[in-house]
């Protein structure tokens, strides 16, 4: 199953806004790695390339996913390509996530964060995140090593509230994983964090 889904998504260096394709696999690698209780949530669905990947590893596991994204246009192809991988467990929910609840359960134990790159979206997010997460949920962040006009938004966050988040791991790619991107790549493309009680 997972290698047809990998034959029909995008790589970071052809699709400039999904997530590279060792970002994907570590992503898969992790979850399987660890007994996460819960469904998943993406933050950013985009064309659905990793949200595909989340879906099918969730299948695996009996879970579902739920992804949000203000844009229909990406939705419906996203829509296109869960059909071609005969994917049945992904909701995709088209909102504006900074001005609209949530409203959703608390029922999720991962959340892959992936929306919009600047600090005060980005703290949002981890609010909105936090609301739904499952005790001992973990949060992927995607970007955490993007320099962009806005400073390092991910990184500057989470290094001011550290005494609140643990930093997991690290995943995807290290170095030059930005080359269609608006902004630099100054340190890994993703992190795994923990709410610390
Ligand atoms: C970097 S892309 C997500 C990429 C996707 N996770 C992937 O790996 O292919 C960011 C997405 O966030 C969406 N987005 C931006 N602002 C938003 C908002 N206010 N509400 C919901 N989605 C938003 C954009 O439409 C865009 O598709």
């Amino acid at each position: 199953m997972f290698e047809d889904i990998f034959k029909r998504i995008k790589n970071k260096n052809e699709h400039k806004s999904t997530t590279s394709l060792k970002f994907k696999e570590d992503l898969v690698s992790f979850i399987l790695k660890n007994n996460i209780e819960g469904n998943f949530l993406e933050i950013g669905t985009n064309r659905g390339y990793t949200t595909a990947i989340l879906a099918g590893v969730a299948k695996v596991l009996n879970k579902v996913v739920y992804s949000f994204d203000n844009n229909l246009e990406v939705l419906k192809e996203a829509k296109n390509l869960f059909q071609e991988c005969k994917l049945d467990n992904c909701f995709l929910i088209n909102k504006d996530i900074y001005k609209e609840p949530w409203g959703l359960n608390k029922d999720f134990g991962l959340v892959l964060i992936d929306a919009v790159h600047e600090q005060k979206a980005f703290s949002s997010d981890l609010l909105n995140t936090e609301k739904i997460l499952l005790n001992n949920g973990f949060i992927v962040v995607h970007d955490f090593g993007l320099e962009n006009k806005y400073g390092r938004p991910i990184y500057e966050v989470l290094h001011k509230n550290k005494n609140k988040y643990e930093i997991i791991r690290y995943i995807g790619e290290k170095s030059d994983w930005n080359p269609l991107g608006t902004g630099k790549a100054v340190d890994f493309e993703g992190v795994i964090i923990k709410i610390l009680e």
